[in-house]
């Protein structure tokens, strides 16, 4: 690839996809990082949550949504879903071997080295926690930390609602986190859904730490875009277009409010 080519290239997008709404808390940690960059991010929220589908009906949408991204123009993929990085992104690598495609993971070593031999509670999607991916995953790092994982059954659904501020989120959330209050040091959000909603997580588990994998994906991201020689050169100005599957106005406006909605740290 000449200068001009590659010049060229890194003014085209990077692909963003979630199973909804959650991969805008990715895309967020991505335009902070990459303020030049430009992005097209698309939501599965007709077909969410991708949490309790099989592995087959995961791939298939994952693929699909891959080749819209792709007839784009993107530069590069990034599945901001774990759960479709758990089912999917093996067979999406092998597919494309012509662009870098960047998933994430619960941040599992992020918090076994920071909070060596302390209780940690895992929580994500039944699929993500049955997967093989994460079982490698915890088997590397669990004699370095006490990890219990909580698959959270419907949760990233009723934030793929929005209203953060009702009650019946608050009520969900003592179902599934009461068990573990003052028990756990710190959380893993291993749902990109999860990171909307770290205060209402605090109010229930108290001030603990929380990990994601966002800054971690987005760091991926440039490291590779650096490597092939990608990254757009620009500093600032990066555009942001936001594809719902769920193609309303009304989800658009959505999407958008939450991207532009400070996130507690
Ligand atoms: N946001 C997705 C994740 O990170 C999954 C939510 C879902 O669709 O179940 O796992």
């Amino acid at each position: 690839m000449n200068e001009d080519e590659k010049m060229d290239i890194s003014t085209r997008p990077v692909g963003v996809f979630d199973s909804g709404l959650g991969g805008i808390t990715v895309l967020k940690e991505m335009t902070r990082l990459m303020p030049g960059e430009n992005f097209i991010f698309y939501g599965d929220s007709a077909n969410a949550p991708y949490g309790e589908k099989t592995t087959q009906q995961i791939r298939q949408l994952s693929g699909r949504i891959v080749d819209y991204l792709l007839g784009r123009g993107a530069k590069a993929i990034v599945v901001a879903c774990n759960t479709a990085t758990s089912a999917a992104i093996t067979g999406i690598r092998a597919a494309h071997p012509e662009v870098p495609v960047i998933g994430i993971e619960p941040a599992i070593k992020p918090v076994a080295l920071a909070m060596p031999h302390k209780r940690i509670l895992v929580m994500a999607t039944q699929n993500t926690l049955s997967l093989r991916k994460y079982h490698a995953l915890i088997e590397k790092y669990e004699d370095q930390a006490d990890f219990t994982s909580l698959a959270c059954t419907g949760l990233a659904a009723r934030i793929e609602q929005g209203r953060f501020e009702d009650e019946d989120l608050m009520e969900l959330l003592h179902s599934l986190l009461d068990p573990y209050a003052g028990k756990v040091d710190a959380v893993v959000l291993g749902c990109t859904h999860y990171p909307f909603i770290r205060r209402q997580i605090r109010a229930v588990l108290g001030d603990i730490p929380l990990y994601d994998g966002g800054a971690g994906t987005a760091r991926e991201l440039r490291r590779e875009l650096e490597a092939g020689g990608t990254l757009n050169p620009a500093a600032l100005g990066g555009r942001v277009e936001f594809v719902s599957s769920r193609n309303t106005e009304e989800e658009l406006r959505l999407y958008r409010a939450l991207y532009e909605m400070p996130i507690e740290a």
